[in-house]
């Protein structure tokens, strides 16, 4: 089948097209294509076939699957095709898909969950890897539907996504363990809670809703995630020694370096 070199009314192939992103992205480009295939390990069109036939692939498999999905459909994917990835980690898949292929290359990263998710407003991420077109079609087809594109370097986005992903799922993890270990019961917790509380205990519960794999492969998965996790302990570390040597002082200059960092837009 021959290849839609122009991207004009592409043939879509969905490489964890049955998972969550898959499906979301899916209903996104479905006004513009051709036909979007949704596909699975069990699904009637296999990954190798849908690497073969179609204009753009779409690798949106659990991180920790990712790699290994790449090194075997990279190698399939044509030379005018669009390889592209969905993964929330973007240093690795893009190597592997620049190292596996000969196609066009983008990394991709929605910076939004899929529940109940409108695309318009949300942010994603983009790593250009290899060719234009395919990066071209793509930055065309979020900003039609009102996504705003951030094209980013890999490494640099898996840094900030050690904070944004990592510390901030560590953080709310550790709070909710923390909680755990007070012996106090939820209950009572709940019944004492603020407004601002509350917000931080319906974080946890979203968190605690989702399965535990999707954090452990941001935490583990991301190099990052752990050296930023270690600035968050050194962190809470000092902050610990100033309120234990009850130095108001120090505890002032905290606040000042925060105001300053928030001001400095
Ligand atoms: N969910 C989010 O909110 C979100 C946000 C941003 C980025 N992402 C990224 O999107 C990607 C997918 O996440 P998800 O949450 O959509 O996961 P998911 O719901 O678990 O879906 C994973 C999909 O991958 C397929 N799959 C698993 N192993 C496979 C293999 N070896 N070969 C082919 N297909 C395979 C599964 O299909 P079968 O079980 O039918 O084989 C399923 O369709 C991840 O890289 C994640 O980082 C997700």
């Amino acid at each position: 089948m021959a290849i839609d070199t122009n991207f004009t009314r592409p043939k879509i192939g969905i490489v964890g097209g049955t998972g969550a992103m898959g499906s979301w992205f899916a209903h996104l480009v479905e006004p513009v294509a051709e036909r979007v295939f949704r596909v699975g390990r069990g699904t009637d069109l296999t990954p190798v076939e849908t690497a073969r036939r179609c204009d753009v692939v779409v690798i949106s498999v659990p991180i920790a699957d990712t790699i290994k999905v790449i090194r075997e459909l990279g190698p399939l994917v044509s030379e005018n095709a669009l390889l592209m990835d969905l993964t929330s980690v973007k240093e690795k898949p893009l190597k592997a898909m620049l190292q596996y292929s000969c196609a066009q290359v983008v990394g991709a990263h929605p910076l939004f969950g899929t529940e109940g998710t409108s695309a318009k407003g949300q942010r994603m991420v983009l790593c250009p890897g290899r060719g234009k077109k395919g990066l071209e079609w793509l930055t065309k087809v979020l900003e039609r539907a009102g996504i705003k594109v951030v094209a980013m370097d890999p490494v640099e986005h898996d840094q900030i996504m050690g904070l944004i992903q990592g510390v901030n799922h560590f953080s709310t993890l550790a709070l909710g363990l923390c909680l755990v270990k007070s012996g106090f019961g939820f209950e009572k917790i709940l019944n004492c809670s603020t407004r601002t509380f509350e917000q931080r205990l319906d974080r946890i519960k979203s968190m605690v809703k989702q399965p535990p794999e999707l954090f452990e492969s941001l935490l583990m998965d991301n190099p990052w995630a752990k050296e930023s996790s270690e600035q968050y302990l050194d962190t809470i570390q000092t902050m610990l020694r100033i309120i234990r040597s009850k130095d108001r002082e120090a505890f002032g200059e905290l606040f000042e370096s925060l105001g300053t960092f928030l001001n400095s837009r």
